[in-house]
Order: structure tokens, then sequence, then C-alpha cells
């Protein structure tokens, strides 16, 4: 395993059967219909590879880039659009793919953007959260696994850019955290 991580939280294997029953319930929610997936880069990436790939009804996927937060572990409360979607999603089924639900700030303001859109559905399905570090209260339609208030890295999350491709969700080591 990577020298970063402290503690591996989540295996390889419970990702996949965490994607798996995700996807389950996506399938069943939206058979008949279409469905627009909407990823957050670039942490959202490798969950939405996994996740759109257990998906049977008709799908297309879209990205945004919103502020993150560079190289810091906490959120500056500050949200930025730096790539918005092509689609229009008036009239459409929208599902926004998150990697961690934190503080919540980046979902709260991105829920309100796309709502004004009109689409005729919009949904949030986030692979993670960290329920203790909440400042803004989002309702998760489709949530993975809740994690305590640790700084996870791997599976498409970084610090500082690093980590992403690490396989399995771990835990990062303070040693490695340099503010
Ligand atoms: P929020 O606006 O505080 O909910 O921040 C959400 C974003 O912060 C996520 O999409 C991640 O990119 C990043 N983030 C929050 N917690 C972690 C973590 O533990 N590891 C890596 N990135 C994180
Ligand atoms: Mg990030």
């Amino acid at each position: 395993m990577n020298d970063a991580v402290s503690k591996v939280l989540i295996s390889e294997e419970e990702i996949n059967n965490t994607v798996t029953r995700l996807a389950d319930e996506i399938n069943r929610d939206y058979a008949g219909k279409e469905i627009i997936l909407v990823g957050l880069l670039k942490g959202s990436f490798v969950f939405m590879g996994d996740l759109m790939r257990k998906i049977t009804v008709p799908c297309s996927v879209d990205f945004m880039i919103v502020s993150s937060y560079g190289g810091k572990t906490f959120t500056s409360g500050e949200v930025n659009i730096k790539k918005d979607i092509g689609d229009d999603i008036k009239g459409k089924n929208v599902i926004i793919v998150e990697d961690i639900i934190d503080s919540g700030v980046t979902l709260s303001a991105v829920l309100d953007i796309l709502k004004k859109r009109e689409p005729a559905s919009l949904k949030l399905c986030s692979f993670l959260s960290k329920p203790a570090r909440r400042l803004k209260e989002v309702q998760i339609d489709y949530l993975g696994i809740e994690i305590p208030d640790e700084f996870v890295i791997g599976y498409g999350l970084d610090y500082d850019e690093k980590y992403r491709n690490i396989p399995c969700v771990g835990i990062l080591d303070p040693k490695y955290i340099n503010e």
C-alpha cells in the first residue's frame, strides 16, 4: 500500500459492492427513463467510471469543474464554476455524481445552480459522506458509505492532486500534510 495511507478504510471489494448497490438502486428507480449523470471533476471520475458501467438504463454523462480545496484539507466556503456542463438539462432526469460530501457547501451551490435550469428531476449520488463536517444540509439520494471525520485519499480522492490512483480509500497519514 502507498506510504501516505495510514489505514485502509474501504477495500476494493467493499468499493465494488457499494457501487453495485448504488447502480442497482438507480436502475430500479429510473426503469423506463433516461438519465444524465453529471460528475464533479476531478474527484468523481473514478467512481463515475465504475458506476456508469453498472447502469443499465439509457444514460449520458457530463462533467463540471467547481472550485475545490487546493493544497489544504479544509474548505474555503467559496464555489467557483470553472467548467460547466455542455448539455441543456431542461426536462431531463439529472443525477449529480460526487466523490464525497464534506461541508456540503460545494454541493448545495451546485444544486441551486442546476435547479434553476428546470430539470425534470435532480438527485444526488455521492460515494462518501462525512456527516460530522456538515455546514450546509444536503439530501444525498444515493449514498455509498458514511465515514468518520478523517481526511481520506484514493479512489479518485486527492490530497494536493496526488493519490487519486490508489485503488482503495485510505486515511491520509498526517506526516504527509503540509499546510
Ligand atoms: P464540500 O463542499 O466541503 O462538501 O467539499 C466537497 C469536496 O471536497 C469533495 O468533492 C472533495 O473534492 C473534497 N474533499 C472533502 N473531503 C475530502 C477528503 O477527505 N479527501 C479528499 N478530498 C476531500
Ligand atoms: Mg479534491
